[in-house]
């Protein structure tokens, strides 16, 4: 049976009400993104990528602690709300840092071999097996060869507590998806194909929810 995901026009209403509301997710998601982020070598990136930024958290993070002063910033996100909210948060850093909406389509409007990192968290897990493959084919087509990926999705359990809430998490993303925004757990490792040196990959238990980080080489 085909898994029952949101549609981009499904995903951009459910992030417009969603909002800042997703900012809570941190108490699972910040250990996660801290691992990506230690092997992300970002004290020597100059163009950063992220697809699917949300309200800009990390983008604010990575601007204020991780980035060299020169380094630019663009993030794409298909919900107005979020963008909006990027924007704010990015407006102290905004001759370096840009966000834009989309149509939801992986398609990037980037140069070939013009980004060092590509960033995307919590964001594959919601979209389909050919987006996912879209999305890190684009990936690889816009990184020039030696830039890095990072990604972090939530995964399957690997202890008692995380297969029984990633149980629960699955039960309720079947009756509907937009339950759990959408998204599913997600093995990144069989996501990212030829092409690619995995240099990391973890998975993060964090109050019993698992994530799965992995940061890879352009070849
Ligand atoms: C679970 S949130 C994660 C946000 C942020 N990356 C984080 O880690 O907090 C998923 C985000 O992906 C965005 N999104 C969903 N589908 C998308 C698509 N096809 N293209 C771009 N953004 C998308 C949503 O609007 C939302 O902001």
């Amino acid at each position: 049976m085909r898994e029952a995901l949101l549609t981009h026009d499904q995903a951009r209403a459910f992030y417009d009400r969603f909002g800042a509301r997703q900012d809570r997710q941190h108490f699972y998601e910040d250990a996660a993104v801290e691992e990506m982020l230690r092997h992300l070598a970002l004290d020597e990136a100059r163009f950063v990528f992220e697809f699917g930024c949300g309200t800009g958290r990390l983008a604010e993070t990575l601007m204020r602690e991780h980035l060299p002063e020169h380094a630019r910033y663009l993030g794409v996100d298909v919900s107005a709300t979020m963008v909006a909210l990027a924007r704010e948060r990015l407006a102290p850093f905004a001759d370096r840092a840009t966000v834009r909406q989309t149509d939801g389509a992986p398609r990037l409007d980037l140069a070939d071999a013009c980004a060092d990192r590509f960033i995307a968290t919590y964001v594959l897990d919601l979209l389909s097996e050919e987006d996912i493959r879209s999305v890190l084919a684009e990936a690889h087509r816009v990184l020039a060869p030696g830039g890095r990926l990072g990604l972090a999705s939530l995964t399957h359990g690997t202890t008692l507590a995380s297969r029984l809430v990633v149980k629960g998490w699955t039960l309720l993303h079947r009756m509907n998806p937009a339950l759990v925004g959408g998204c599913r757990p997600l093995a990144l490792e069989t996501c990212v194909g030829e092409g690619w040196d995995v240099r990391r990959r973890a998975t993060v238990v964090r109050f019993g929810v698992p994530s799965e980080v992995l940061v890879a080489v352009r070849r």
